[in-house]
């Protein structure tokens, strides 16, 4: 395996491995190290099936299955399908607007993500020029920049993420096709407590753990406080030198730190541009120190 990061402060290419053979102890380990370090691992030229993508994935953790599970390959309900195409019958293949606005994936569950894994099959391209980036955002340089004030202010807190503040934001788009969320998903997906900073579990160094997609309020603080502080805190987390863009190319495979990024989708190509994704999200269910070590 040959890691080039980019210099960016997020960021690597990964060649040299093919993804769709089971991946050594020693590569899982190289690979958990390099997640760690540098956010966002894009693997080039690879062609996973879903399941194959499944059984890479469940290699760092286990395997969630959306709450809304709209679109998923068939007979694999952990794989999701990210897609703006239609089938000949008008049918969404996939979700077509997942990601747009920063966030992080499940912050609004209890148990967290370790990684989420998308492999693009169809990138849109125009002018030569892809489009349909993924962003994201550096949160261990984020806390290291945070003043001690804010630092203190923040310390021991949690703030409550809730899942429909982005699904109600993405259903206000225009030409959205998602629905209000019924009684029995809300009820699976209850408000819940995040604090603001946590320890990485690969790096051991702490990351702001806060993302405008999810959290709500900061718990105990009366609310103008609160708003005027995650104000702070989002402002602080969109300066233009924690960013890194990843343009895609069929065949990538990325995989990002969900507790040491945030990120966004950017939508801008059209309904006519077909870009088709799989994804699965890898929840932080193992001892990712030891298996780092
Ligand atoms: C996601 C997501 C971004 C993208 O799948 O969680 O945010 O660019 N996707 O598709
Ligand atoms: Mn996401």
């Amino acid at each position: 395996m040959r890691i080039t990061p980019n210099n960016a402060g997020l960021g690597a290419r990964v060649e040299g491995i093919d993804l769709a053979q089971p991946l050594p102890p020693a590569g899982h380990r190289t690979i958990l190290r390099a997640l760690g370090q540098y956010g966002v691992l894009c693997f080039p030229g690879q062609d996973l099936d879903a399941p194959r993508l499944a059984a890479f994935g469940s290699r760092f953790g286990d395997l969630e299955v959306n709450v809304a599970n709209l679109f998923h390959a068939p007979g694999h309900p952990e794989v999701m399908i990210l897609s703006n195409e239609r089938d000949a019958e008008g049918r969404p293949l996939g979700l077509n607007d997942a990601g747009q606005g920063w966030h992080t994936d499940m912050s609004y569950s209890t148990e967290i993500a370790l990684a989420n894994v998308l492999h693009a099959k169809r990138v849109p391209v125009r002018d030569g020029r892809p489009l349909g980036s993924t962003q994201f955002r550096n949160m261990h340089a984020a806390y290291d920049d945070l003043p001690a004030e804010v630092v203190e202010r923040l310390e021991g807190r949690v703030a409550i993420h809730d899942f429909s503040k982005f699904w109600d934001m993405m259903r206000q788009r225009p030409g959205s096709i998602r629905g209000p969320l019924t009684p029995a998903q809300r009820a699976k997906k209850p408000p819940v407590p995040q604090p603001v900073f946590r320890i990485h579990p690969i790096t051991g160094r702490r990351v702001l753990y806060c993302n405008p997609g999810y959290a709500m309020h900061i718990e105990g603080l009366e609310r103008g406080e609160s708003d005027a502080l995650l104000e702070y805190l989002f402002r602080h987390q969109s300066q233009p030198k924690y960013l890194y863009g990843h343009a895609w190319a069929p065949g990538d495979l990325l995989i990002w730190d969900n507790i040491g990024t945030t990120h966004n989708a950017v939508a801008d190509y059209a309904a006519d541009e077909p870009r088709f994704i799989l994804r699965v999200q890898v929840m932080a269910t193992l001892d990712y120190a030891a298996l780092a070590a």
